[in-house]
């Protein structure tokens, strides 16, 4: 009888590609996925750990994992329990102390080990050395890209996420990534196309290239040579533009340096890449940019957005920021809502700065108080409301392209993601998950849109 993987993923869009990726790996060894906890023979929390609050939800998860394993072993069963991601790769050893009926700790790099892993957690368990848990977190000497299987084991449903490069090395002072991830590292061209066929194959409309720092990609083309991510852009595009000519393409996430003029110009020559970037700035006080590590001034950021509209002009950009920042002064503060204003995002994602444990900012003193930092946010998110608003608004009465994702809260009402990645809201009875269809927008708000269906083609 197949094995019950349950996976809860936390975190990033990397952290949904893994643990596809693990369910991959487990999949040839008996383990099919169950969406309830309850019949689960194992489980993978996989795992964030940008915030304080990110990491601490571990611990409590497990704590529910704790009394789903004992209920099992008082029935003579067991659940195995696997915690991925960056808290295992940042906090490992405490996690295998202070759970110690954890039967397996594996780090972001370590994933095609899994069985292996598995096994030794099993014969653990067969000799009931009752000892701890198995940690596995160094960082091998080989990408684990070259050892994860082809197959696939489940369709992604529309969209497909293809990881191209991992890691990163810009090491922003704030930031647990390139601790948690590593070095940044390129997958080849080659890799990446036969990636991209198996998933047009099941069926994908859209794919999202990712990595924490996607657009430093640099991996090796077929001639053996660097190739640029604007490059890879367009090759894959090509690849796919006779038989699948509605795939969309989009990448996430990107580091404002490394917009280089090739990448750019994709934006206003690549048919299939939507007219959407993520792209962090964080801060708009070149003080606190600097603090950061980020290795720009925001006029170097507002110079990149102005070569995107202009080679792409109706672009929509998102951004991340961070709020109180040590050392932040209330007039950096005032220059965050300037850029913000300048660069007109049309969505950004804003957080309380989160002290975190063995990054320099962690170090620094100046630390602002955190009835500061929640009053910068919520002036921040209103701006950001008011922007997007300003964005949704100007769509009504727009027909948007439109991929029907899943299902909202009212009857027969599903959600889709327009080429500016919108949630767009639509009731229609003969509307289906995977439906790509061009949508009327009746009404733009800060956060979505409702829409409907004036014409049934394709878009
Ligand atoms: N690799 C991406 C995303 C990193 S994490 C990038 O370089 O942009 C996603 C977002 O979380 C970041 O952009 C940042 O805004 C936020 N973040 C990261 N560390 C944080 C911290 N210590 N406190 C608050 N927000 C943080
Ligand atoms: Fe973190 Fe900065 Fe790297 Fe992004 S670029 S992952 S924010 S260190
Ligand atoms: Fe979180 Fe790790 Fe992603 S810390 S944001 S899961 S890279």
């Amino acid at each position: 009888m197949a094995k019950k993987l349950f996976i809860k993923t936390h975190g990033c869009q990397m952290n949904v590609y893994d643990s596809a990726r693990m369910a991959d790996v487990l999949a040839p060894l008996g383990y099919a996925k169950t969406e309830t906890p309850d019949d689960a023979d194992m489980v993978i929390i996989n795992t964030c750990h940008i915030r304080e609050k990110a990491a601490e939800k571990v611990f409590s998860e497990l704590g529910h994992w704790r009394i789903r394993k004992h209920a099992a072993q008082a029935r003579g069963a067991d659940v195995t329990i696997a915690v991925a991601g960056c808290v295992a790769q940042a906090e490992g050893k405490e996690l295998i102390n202070r759970a110690p009926f954890v039967d397996l700790v594996i780090g972001s790099q370590a994933y095609h080990q899994l069985p292996e892993l598995l096994a030794r957690a099993e014969r653990a368990r067969v000799k009931g050395t009752g000892g701890r848990g198995i940690l596995a977190t160094d960082f091998p000497p080989d990408s684990k890209f070259d050892h994860l299987p082809d197959e696939i084991s489940a369709a992604p449903g529309p969209v497909g996420y293809l990881a191209v490069q991992e890691g990163c090395d810009k090491f922003c002072t704030f930031c647990v990534v390139p601790y948690t991830r590593g070095a940044e590292y390129s997958r080849p061209a080659e890799a990446i196309l036969r990636e991209a066929d198996r998933l047009v194959a099941t069926g994908v409309q859209e794919i999202a290239l990712l990595g924490q720092n996607v657009n430093a990609w640099h991996g090796e083309g077929p001639d053996g040579k660097s190739w640029s991510l604007g490059r890879l852009l367009r090759v894959l595009n090509d690849r796919f533009a006779k038989t699948h000519p509605h795939l969309r393409w989009r990448y996430t996430t990107s580091h404002p340096r490394e917009m280089g003029d090739d990448l750019i110009a994709a934006h206003g020559d690549v048919a299939g890449l939507m007219p959407f970037l993520h792209l962090p700035i964080q801060a708009g006080s070149d003080a606190v940019l600097k603090a950061m590590n980020r290795g720009h001034r925001a006029g170097d950021y507002l110079r990149v957005v102005e070569k995107l509209r202009a080679a792409r002009p109706d672009i929509a950009l998102s951004g991340d920021f961070i709020t109180g920042f040590p050392g932040e002064t209330d007039a950096d503060f005032e220059a965050t809502l300037r850029v913000v204003r300048e660069a007109r995002f049309a969505a950004g994602y804003s957080f309380k700065y989160s002290n975190r444990p063995g990054t320099p900012g962690s170090l620094l003193g100046k630390q602002v108080p955190d009835a500061v930092s929640s009053e910068r946010l919520q002036a921040l998110q209103a701006l950001l409301q008011e922007l997007s608003g300003d964005f949704n608004r100007a769509c009504e009465g727009r027909e948007l392209d439109v991929l029907f994702q899943k299902p909202g809260r009212q009857n027969g009402q599903l959600i889709g993601y327009s080429q500016y990645m919108q949630a767009i809201y639509v009731t229609d009875a003969a509307l289906k998950i995977g439906d790509r269809l061009p949508v009327t927008i009746a009404g733009g708000y800060a956060n979505s849109l409702a829409g409907e269906i004036v014409r049934r083609e394709a878009a």
